[in-house]
This record gives C-alpha cells, structure tokens and sequence, in this order.
C-alpha cells in the first residue's frame, strides 16, 4: 500500500499538463490610480489574469483581438521559447501582429520554475497597460531550495495619465516631447494618485479615500507571526527604475529572473524593468502587534514636478484588521533617487545559486567568448528625429517578420548587411555629448549568430544629447538567460576581462547598465530564433534602443513554425500566390 502511494504520487508530479486559456483583448475603463482611465484589459480585467503553471506544462492561449483599430502581439517575458520562436509574441520580429478582430494560438512549455510575467509587444502597449504575471511552480516541491509557508505575487508598474497613443507622437515628434515622470507607481494594478498618505499617516486627516474604490485600494498581505513568505516581485514599468522595501523588516533575496540566487539579507532592493526576485519574508521580526507599509519608489530619475509617490501596500499582522487600521508610523523613506553606490552594491551581491544539490542544473559559463559584441548607447539626431542610437544604428521594424522573412528566405524583408560589433570610432569620449551632426541611421539590420557560438554582449553607456546626463537602461534579451560577468565603471576595454566572475555569475533575462558604466554578458547561440535584445523602457525602445539577434539561421529553416504568425508583408504574399489557382 505505502509503496503504491508513492508510485502514485511520483508519476503524477512528474506528469506535464497542458493548460488552455482564452483571452480576449479590449480596451476599458478602468482607474488604476483612481482616476478613471483606460487600459487595455484582458478578460475584462486589469492587469491581465495571473497565469500559474508548473515547469515542463504547455500553455496554450487563444487569444483574440478586440481592439478594433489596432494588431496586438502578447510576449512571454523570461520564457525561452525553445522550438517555439513563431510564440515568442514580438510583432515584426516573431509574428505579424494579430488584426483587430482576429484570434491567435499562443503554445508554448514553461521549461524552469520562476517568477515571469507577460506583455504586449507592440508599439508601445505594455504603457497602456497591457501585462499580467505568468508563475510556473517547481514540478516537484523538493527541488526548491528554499522552504516557505505562504506566498505573494506583486507585478509592479508605472501609469501615466496621458494616453499612449499622444505619448508616442510626442516622442515621434520634432522636437521630441518627452512622456515626463509618471503620475502614479501600481502595485498589482493598483495606486492612489496625488495621495497624500505618506505627510497624512494619521487617518483621521487621510485625504485619501484610500479604500474607496475596489479598482485601486491598496494590497494587503495577511501574514501569520513566525512564519516564512515568498514575495514574489515583477516589474513591468514603462520608465522607472524602482525600489522596493517592507518597513522594519529585513528581506533575503533567493530568485531573480527565474534563478535561484545564493541567499542574502537586505533592508531594501532595486528592481528595473523587466526584471523578477523572489524575497523571503520572516515574520519574526518586531511586534506582530502592528501593521507595516510596504512602498516601491523610484530610482535613477531625477523625481519630476510634481514628484512621482511610492506606491503603498499593507502588511498586515492576523489578527489585527488591516483597514481600521494603517500602520501607525510614516512610510519608510527609500534611497536617495541617484544613490547609484548603493544600486551597485545590490547588483554587485548578486550570485549564482550553486553546489552539490543535483537539482541545483546551474552550470558556470564557457570561459572563452567566440565572439565579442560592443553596443554603444547613444542619443542622436536622424533628419532633426531625436533617437536612441545602437553603435549609431536606431532600430526600426520591418512589416514582413524576420522569422518569416528568414524561414522563407525571403532576402528583401530586411536589409542583408550585418551591423557593426563595435562602435566605429573606437577615440568615442562616453563622458561628452556626440556632435551634433553625425552619421546615424535607421536599419532594420540584424545581427547573425551561428548556432552554439559562446556570445558576449558589452552594453556601454554613454553621455546623452545633453551635457552631464546618462541614464539607467535595463537590457532584455528574448529566447535566452545569459550570465551576467560583471559591471564597470567608464569605457570597457579587453583588459577588463580581468574583472569577470566566470564562477557563479548569476543568469537572468534582463541586466542593468549603468550611467557612464559597462556590464558584460555571455550566452550561447543555443535557441534557433530571432530574438530581440532591447532596452526594457518602453520610449527607449520606442526610439530605436534595441537590437535583433538572428540565430542560427540554418536551423529555422528547417523548423516548424505556425504559419499563422506569418501571414503578413512579403510571406503574406508569398503564401497568397502559393494558393492561387
Ligand atoms: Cu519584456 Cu522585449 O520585452
Ligand atoms: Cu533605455
């Protein structure tokens, strides 16, 4: 009997389902910040539905566009997409966009245990709101490395009450006209514009109404003394760079970007765009007898006029009632907004999760790169545009997808030409701003990768069009982890290959490069695909700071993949007359 239950229970962890989801997309009203708004909403609601799966499923969504006048595309931020690039949800790049009207199947296995989320992948949809979180457990709860007896999902954002469609003329426009701060951080889609909660703590002079409204009260995680939380953390922001904190409690950081991390304490953390972590929260720490503000507020911008509020949760003691009662203190207060020693310390801490434990699969990086790419960042002007320039390449889009274009060898989709591995004038000054008058253009330029090649990428920083301002850009790349081997200050040359950590570097899927600073990463061309590499803030990308990496090109040839998504552009075409009778 005893062994037959294990039988059972043994076959039944291991086996994968498949999970079927059908999503509709619409714009709605909604007031995120309680000010009504309009969002783009998935099933009626905002953010998206959380999706929750457990690693080796496959997840199929049938997803149908409502919007009327616009495609949508959704993207599986963190997901690898191993054999499955046509689901990778980035329109021009892995699919045509989905016309209004139109559904699309999403399939995909969510390979590894983490904390991702998703996201429109279009235009600049993921500001309008269009996200929601994509959890995937353990398959078998032993593997975690780490023990805990509740968890909390948190999916972090900006929200601006402009809408997106004025936001991208302004940016489009000349002179640019940039989006400005936003004017509320949310906290699972939730936040109090011009709140003054944080000066009126005391609630008889709370000009908050701060549980008014369902679509914008704040969180509240009901935590039991004495007991260990997983807080699950994913930030989708469209600009900010953000700061999360628990007030008088201590956090330990175990998991970034769907990565066990080696654990450590910290009193607060940074979280950019497009980056996940996982805290465990030990509710041993000081009087159970109140409640405490959890706060996210913003790094590395100089805060605007007005500046922008964190955004507030409640931790909440049982039995304590959470709303008669706001912890009784102010909000904590965060780093000063350009403490970058302090942003760097955190980065600086973070380490591979490794050792004996066999399922611990965490394998150190090859230590010699094939290959070396450099990308300069830099503003520049194309025809009086400003843009964002990638060793002085601004990206556009083509309107046939590079997958098809690739799959179909269809040479015209895209310009054939290789962009530059390093920037061109090696004597560039990153402390000073460029001339005026340079040669930057737009392409749609792809860089090839053969398959299994070991690949760095150097993201250099730089000055921008005005004197003495650099700024933060969190770097995504799609279809990989990569290790992260280190960060350093000023203009990255081959020596400072002496300052790797090619040890236990850790992996993730989006790494931050600092003002007039340099992080390095490696990665294997592993993944037949095309996979963008890009600045995870919306009106960077926007304006060009992005790159495509074409994968092992010979492979997707000889690839599977859903027609559907290529149905658009020159293969639209091409599919056409293949049908003419
Ligand atoms: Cu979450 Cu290409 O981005
Ligand atoms: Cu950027």
């Amino acid at each position: 009997m005893f062994s037959c239950f294990w039988l059972i229970f043994l076959v039944q962890s291991s086996v994968a389902k498949v999970i079927q989801l059908k999503w509709e997309v619409e714009y709605k009203h909604w007031s995120p910040d309680c000010i009504e708004s309009v969002v783009m909403a998935i099933n009626g609601t905002f953010p998206g539905p959380t999706i929750e799966a457990t690693a080796g499923d496959t997840v199929n969504i049938t997803l149908t566009n409502h919007l009327h006048t616009e495609g949508v595309v959704i993207h599986w931020h963190g997901i690898t997409q191993k054999g499955t690039p046509w689901a990778d949800g980035t329109a021009s790049i892995s699919q045509c966009a989905i016309n209004a009207g139109e559904t699309f199947v999403y399939s995909f296995t969510v390979e590894k245990a983490g904390t991702f989320f998703y996201h429109g992948h279009y235009g600049m949809q993921r500001s309008a709101g269009l996200y929601g979180s994509l959890i995937v457990h353990e398959a078998e709860p032993h593997r975690q490395p780490f023990k805990y007896d509740g968890e909390f999902n948190l999916l972090l954002s900006d929200w601006w009450h402009q809408n997106v469609h004025r936001q991208e003329v302004d940016l489009s426009g000349v002179p640019l006209v940039f989006i400005g701060e936003p004017q509320s951080l949310l906290i699972n889609g939730k936040g109090q514009y011009n709140c003054s909660i944080a000066a009126h703590f005391d609630e008889s002079k709370n000009v908050c109404n701060f549980t008014e409204k369902e679509q914008c009260k704040p969180e509240i995680l009901q935590v039991k003394p004495n007991k260990k939380y997983r807080i699950r953390l994913a930030s989708t922001t469209a600009l900010a760079s953000l700061n999360f904190m628990i007030q008088g409690h201590k956090l330990e950081v175990v998991e970034a970007d769907g990565n066990y991390v080696k654990p450590f304490l910290v009193d607060d953390l940074d979280i950019y765009s497009g980056e996940s972590y996982s805290v465990l929260l030990n509710t041993n720490q000081g009087p159970p007898s109140g409640n405490y503000w959890i706060s996210i507020g913003i790094r590395g911008r100089k805060p605007g006029k007005p500046p922008t509020p964190p955004a507030l949760a409640i931790l909440n003691y049982y039995p304590m009632t959470p709303v008669s009662k706001h912890p009784s203190s102010a909000p904590p207060v965060h780093p000063v907004w350009d403490n970058y020693t302090h942003s760097k310390l955190f980065s600086n801490s973070i380490k591979a999760l490794t050792g004996p434990k066999s399922y611990l699969n965490y394998k150190p990086p090859p230590l010699k790169q094939d290959r070396r790419i450099v990308l300069l960042n830099t503003q520049n002007y194309i025809n009086n545009y400003t843009k964002w320039t990638i060793n002085n390449i601004s990206l556009t889009l083509p309107s046939t997808p590079y997958l098809g274009a690739i799959k179909y060898g269809i040479d015209n989709a895209f310009t054939q030409q290789s962009p530059p591995d390093h920037y061109n004038s090696p004597n560039y000054n990153i402390n000073y701003p460029p001339p005026r008058d340079t040669n930057a253009i737009h392409s749609n330029a792809v860089y090839k990768l053969p398959s299994n090649k070991v690949i760095d990428v150097v993201l250099q920083n730089a000055n921008m069009l005005t004197e003495g301002h650099s700024e933060i850009h969190p770097w995504h790349l799609h279809g990989h982890d990569f290790w992260v081997l280190g960060y350093g200050e000023g203009k990255f040359s081959d020596a400072n290959e002496t300052l790797f950590n090619t040890v236990d570097p850790p992996l993730r899927n989006t790494v931050v490069v600092y003002p007039y600073g340099w992080t390095a990463l490696r990665f294997e061309a592993d993944n037949p695909g095309v996979w963008a590499f890009h600045c995870h803030i919306e009106p960077h990308l926007h304006m060009g700071m992005g790159v495509i990496f074409a994968e092992a090109v010979e492979e997707i040839k000889k690839m599977k993949v859903n027609k559907e998504a290529l149905v658009c552009g020159l293969t639209g075409k091409m599919f056409m007359n293949s049908h003419r009778d």
